[in-house]
């Protein structure tokens, strides 16, 4: 298969699709890899590793669509690249596509086949392409929230860990997934008073038997998210319903109750955000405030720590990639249920129940593709 990797042009996104080792691999699977000139440079892969790897470099990003049977990225294609998309086109990148409506449209007006990232799935309902990039995310929230805090920045000038003889900051995680786990351990290693709210028992037990002794859990729900949120000093938003935009957790008349300063990290930006004030922002410029609350809302957190990401993400996508490219998409995905869920939209037609739900758009059952 003719595979090709564009450079990532979403704002400060530092990450590339596939590195000189998947290359590598690619190419000893009989595959033909095209790279986009210096795509690999801002992780730290220069286009020499790239062709001693076995790759092809192709000046352009429109060259590199228009010849490539499959295009591995790692962020959604955003509006210049709409049109570079083609019929038949074969994309396996994250498209969140839930709280996309434009890039939906686009994608079924371009009758590619979509595979996302995050809707791959395990048999016990864990998303392992999520899970590096969620991983990184969560640990840097606490790294961000807690530069964030300092008076400077507008927070509440408050040290995470505290020091001897004054109390440490108040972290409160909401949903102790991946990003709440990573965030929550972080918090906790650096001294902070952690507690993670979630609606699942079974990851409260798991976190309560695992967590060290500074970290709480709560059942997630309105009286207790009031109760924590009161006296908080830093928010993680980690919440996830898995192809769904997330649940609106702190409601913008929620705010004043916050005292001034705190800051709210609100991972979840990427599925429509768990903050109802939260809107998008860049690694440029990452925060804004509403009612003296700091919001940052950085959706693609990990574009920022580019080396360490695009070695995680790729160490996971890989051997979905090779499986992709060696039996073509309707082979791979019949035999592998974890990657057929990853199919979102085909030729044209939604095959994922929860884009149809989101825009209202009609649902063609995968299976017709596959069978
Ligand atoms: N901004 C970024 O750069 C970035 C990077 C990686 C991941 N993310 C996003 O972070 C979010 C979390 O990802 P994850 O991998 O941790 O997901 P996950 O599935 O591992 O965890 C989500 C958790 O939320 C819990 N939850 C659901 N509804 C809840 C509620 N009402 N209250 C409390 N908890 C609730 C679930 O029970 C689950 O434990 C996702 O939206 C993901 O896309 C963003």
């Amino acid at each position: 298969m003719i595979i090709g990797v564009p450079k990532e042009i979403k704002n400060n996104e530092n990450r590339v699709g596939v590195t000189p080792a998947g290359t590598m691999e690619l190419v000893s699977n009989g595959h033909t890899v095209f790279i986009q000139q210096s795509a690999g440079l801002q992780s730290g892969f220069g286009d020499e590793e790239y062709i001693n790897a076995g790759a092809k470099i192709l000046p352009t990003i429109e060259e590199v669509y228009s010849t490539a049977e499959m295009i591995i990225k790692v962020k959604e294609p955003i509006e210049p690249e709409y049109t570079l998309i083609k019929k038949d086109q074969l994309v396996f990148t994250y498209f969140h596509f839930a709280s996309g409506e434009a890039l939906t449209n686009a994608m079924i007006a371009s009758e590619s086949v979509c595979v996302s990232y995050e809707t791959v799935e395990d048999p016990d309902r864990s998303l392992p392409l999520l899970t590096p990039m969620s991983e990184v995310a969560g640990r840097m929230s606490i790294q961000q929230g807690a530069k964030f805090l300092e008076k400077p920045l507008k927070g509440r000038g408050v040290l995470l860990g505290g020091v001897p003889g004054v109390p440490p900051a108040k972290v409160v995680v909401l949903g102790g997934g991946v990003v709440g786990t990573q965030a929550a351990k972080m918090a906790a290693g650096m001294g902070a008073d952690v507690t993670i709210l979630d609606i699942s028992m079974k990851r409260l037990r798991y976190l309560d038997d695992v967590m060290a002794a500074n970290v709480k859990t709560e059942y997630s729900n309105e009286y207790n998210i009031r109760k924590h949120i009161k006296d908080a000093d830093l928010i993680i938003g980690g919440v996830l319903i898995p192809g769904a935009k997330a649940p609106k957790l702190i409601t913008r008349d929620m705010l004043k109750d916050m005292r001034p300063g705190t800051v709210i990290v609100d991972v979840a930006v990427d599925q429509g955000g768990c903050f109802e004030t939260t809107k998008p922002t860049t690694h440029q410029d990452p925060v804004y405030i509403i009612d003296d609350i700091v919001h940052y809302s950085v959706a693609n957190m990990p574009g920022a720590v580019p080396y360490t990401s695009t070695l995680a993400l790729t160490n996971v996508t890989l051997p979905y990639a090779v499986q992709l490219a060696n039996k073509g998409w309707k082979k791979a995905c019949a035999e592998n249920l974890s990657l057929q869920k990853g199919l979102n939209v085909i030729n044209g037609d939604v095959v994922y129940p929860a884009i149809s739900e989101a825009f209202d758009l009609p649902l063609k059952d995968v299976n017709e593709y596959l069978n």
